[in-house]
């Protein structure tokens, strides 16, 4: 037999052979099919296998593939970011592309320190993030996510900068305390963090405008955002906003910050924006942070080899005529009503299944062994992945999600352009897991907590 030489996540599993995707629907070696309602890890926009998207990406390649940036500017990101500053919110006007998420949340770190360099305040450095969180694998970005599972193993190669817990309305809130009482208590545990760090040491913060692989879609209380917004204010702190997940259309406008109008200093893009056709992420800046540069040093945060680069750069331009075109986001919250329908119909089906959360299409819940009292399965349990191989033996991909001590979460988010009858389909096959999953549930339940 001949060796392996491709290192996958888990070395005691085996790895179905993918041989082709065609819209909503990924296909492997041994003839199976499945839906891809979690559009691989929230990153496949507009559906798998659009030739149009092969097409443009072919003849950039055969005019000029790579440029390196000190070189060269070059018209695909060019216009890329003149997009992106069209639709972003607010004087987000300056854009720059890396490789991937953690590569835009270390840029952050560096624009951030950086503008506060360029404004005599070396000292502010630090940047703080929330419990259940995620920005990263790479060791900045990891340094400001609350993520419990990814991060023990790393030690002192992490910075410890403090997190606040995340708004998580579900387990947080408190009996009878309104939306808005929630977000106020909620942002005032935030911003008493920064005073105890010592706000003149504090960068920014850096927030998910709706928590995805770590929380499992936990979408803050109404408000949320623009009180944090102004406690950044106060304490004179950068905001970043990580629209890694929520961002290109995810949630039904281009970014979901719109929806409060809350402008940050940087936001962070990814995964969608290439829709899976290109590795390409980034970062917007405020006029005020260039601004800032220009008045200083004129040097922009140092970027990487394959940064502003045109190949990535026009392959999202084809994604995104694509989104325009054929009116996604329209489709996405069409189709998000469909799927928070059905969704809230299986949660009153069964009693193991709370607090379904979500917007767009991008939605998540959790199982409990006891709604009253919303005790989850033990973090042994691994429920959220039980339940997603559940899923996947059956044809239908989901995202575990919900960190120790809970993994008991799982989003759907399917790829952007999924139709009517697709929906119908996912729903479908997700109702058929739930069912099997009933079997584990009567298991944890007899099992001490
Ligand atoms: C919110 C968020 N930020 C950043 C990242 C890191 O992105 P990447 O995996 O492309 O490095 C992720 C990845 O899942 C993410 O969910």
């Amino acid at each position: 037999m001949p060796k392996e030489a491709l290192l996958k996540p888990n070395l005691h599993e085996a790895y179905p052979m993918v041989t082709h995707g065609d819209g909503v629907y990924l296909f492997d070696s041994a003839g199976h099919r499945y839906l891809d309602g979690s559009s691989g890890a929230m990153t496949v926009s507009i559906g798998h296998g659009v030739a149009e998207v092969a097409e443009v990406m072919r003849e950039q390649a055969g005019r000029v593939a790579f440029t390196y940036r000190t070189q060269f500017t070059n018209e695909p990101a060019e216009e890329l970011a003149r997009r992106l500053a069209r639709v972003a919110p607010g004087d987000l006007n300056h854009a720059f592309f890396v490789s991937s998420g953690s590569e835009a949340s270390e840029f952050a770190i560096r624009a951030a320190v950086g503008h506060w360099r360029e404004k005599g305040e070396p000292q502010k450095v630090k940047v703080l993030g929330r419990e259940s969180s995620y920005h990263g694998m790479t060791m900045g970005a990891l340094s400001m996510s609350g993520h419990a599972a990814r991060r023990p193993d790393y030690g002192s190669l992490l910075h410890s900068f403090p997190v606040s817990p995340p708004a998580y309305a579900y387990r947080h809130a408190r009996a009878g305390e309104s939306d808005a009482e929630y977000a106020a208590r909620s942002v005032e545990e935030f911003e008493a963090s920064i005073i105890a760090e010592n706000p003149d040491t504090v960068a920014a913060v850096i927030v998910e405008p709706i928590v995805g692989a770590a929380g499992g879609v936990l979408v803050p209380p109404s408000g949320y955002l623009r009180l944090l917004r102004e406690a950044c204010d106060r304490q004179n702190v950068l905001l970043v906003l990580d629209e890694v997940i929520t961002g290109a259309g995810r949630t039904g406008t281009w970014f979901a910050c719109a929806r409060e109008e809350v402008v940050p200093d940087v936001l962070l893009f990814g995964k969608g924006i290439g829709g899976g056709y290109a590795p390409l992420a980034g970062v917007l800046l405020r006029d005020h942070m260039v601004q800032i540069m220009r008045q200083g040093s004129g040097v922009t945060p140092f970027g990487h080899t394959f940064s502003n680069n045109p190949l990535g750069a026009a392959t999202c331009l084809a994604v995104w005529d694509i989104i325009e075109r054929d009116r996604v986001l329209e489709n996405v919250r069409r189709r998000g009503v469909q799927l928070e329908e059905g969704l809230r119909k299986l949660a009153s089906q069964y009693d193991y299944i709370a607090d379904v959360r979500g917007r767009g299409l991008l939605w998540g819940f959790e199982f409990v062994l006891d709604p009253g009292t919303k005790r989850p399965p033990t973090a042994s349990s691994y429920a959220s992945t039980v339940f997603v191989k559940t899923c996947f033996s059956q044809g239908l991909m989901l995202y575990p999600a919900g960190i120790a001590p809970l993994n008991n979460a799982v989003i759907i988010s399917p790829p952007l352009t999924i139709n009517e009858a697709e929906i119908d389909e996912l729903l479908a096959r997700l109702a058929a897991a739930v069912t099997r999953m009933g079997a584990y549930i009567e298991k944890w339940r007899t099992e001490a907590p």
